[in-house]
């Protein structure tokens, strides 16, 4: 991670730099349309390229979307079916524009559980966008921010070894530079829709001071008016990382 937010006080800017989204609300969108919740979901790959354009034309610089995390696997076999190949679907149709957009796109997530055909797409798509700066959109896939954690702290032991015997050595960036999203800086902004409050276990180590916003409306439903009012909520923050408004107006 460039700066950690522990550590060292980010500048902060009325733009968020880096966005990151918790896409709630495609079922219950769907079930109070009389629909399979499956058609929630389909709705929902709309609203990405709505939110994806909105923080693009807005000049946010890192995009991350929760699309599917460790313990999604636990519902009905057809949603997580759909859901497979709605991903392999979208990132065959959409790589192309996203490329000429000059967008930069990873998957994050422990992607050894899917099958091939989408690890290969996943693959591609990556190198093919991987000399972009303009946005990073990252799409968190089979993640959980414990898994992120425990496979940084395992590739850490495994790369010095020596450390198990001097744990003190041990510093938080030996750690957050392990993360799979290492090169991102943390984010600035979360977002979750569909009215519950809570983090899922979503980038739990990076969000430690990131400003949470929570909004009713479900995702499929979210338009370039809903993120603008989340980009205005957010500009009207006051970003103390630990210090006290007195000291932040001194800063100024
Ligand atoms: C949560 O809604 C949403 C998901 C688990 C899947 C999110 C996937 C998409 C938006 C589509 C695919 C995205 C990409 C990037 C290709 P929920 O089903 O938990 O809704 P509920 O809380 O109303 O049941």
């Amino acid at each position: 991670m460039s700066v950690s937010s522990t550590q060292v006080i980010p500048e902060s800017t009325d733009v968020p730099r880096h966005v990151v989204i918790i896409m709630d609300g495609n079922g219950r969108w769907a079930t109070r349309r009389f629909l399979p919740r499956t058609a929630g979901h389909v709705r929902g790959v709309q609203a990405v390229r709505r939110v994806l354009e909105g923080c693009g034309r807005k000049g946010v610089k890192y995009l991350t979307l929760f699309a599917f995390s460790s313990e999604n696997w636990r519902r009905p076999q057809e949603e997580v079916s759909l859901l497979m190949r709605l991903f392999v679907q979208t990132l065959e149709k959409e790589v192309g524009k996203l490329d000429e957009q000059g967008v930069r796109l990873r998957v994050v997530g422990d992607l050894s559980a899917f099958e091939p055909k989408l690890q290969g797409l996943i693959k591609a798509a990556e190198q093919r966008t991987c000399a972009n700066d303009r946005l990073h959109l990252t799409i968190a896939a089979n993640y959980g921010g414990r898994w992120d954690i425990l496979q940084a702290t395992r590739h850490l032991l495994r790369d010095r070894p020596d450390l198990a015997q001097n744990p003190d050595a041990i510093t938080e960036s030996m750690l957050s530079d392990r993360l799979s999203m290492a090169w991102a800086p943390e984010p600035d902004l979360f977002i979750r829709t569909g009215g519950e409050q809570r983090v899922s276990n979503f980038l739990i180590w990076q969000l430690a001071y990131t400003e949470m916003y929570f909004t009713p409306t479900f995702w499929p439903d979210f338009d370039a008016a809903s993120l603008e009012a989340a980009f205005t909520w957010y500009a009207s923050r006051e970003r103390r990382f630990g210090r006290t408004s007195e000291q932040l107006e001194k800063s100024n």
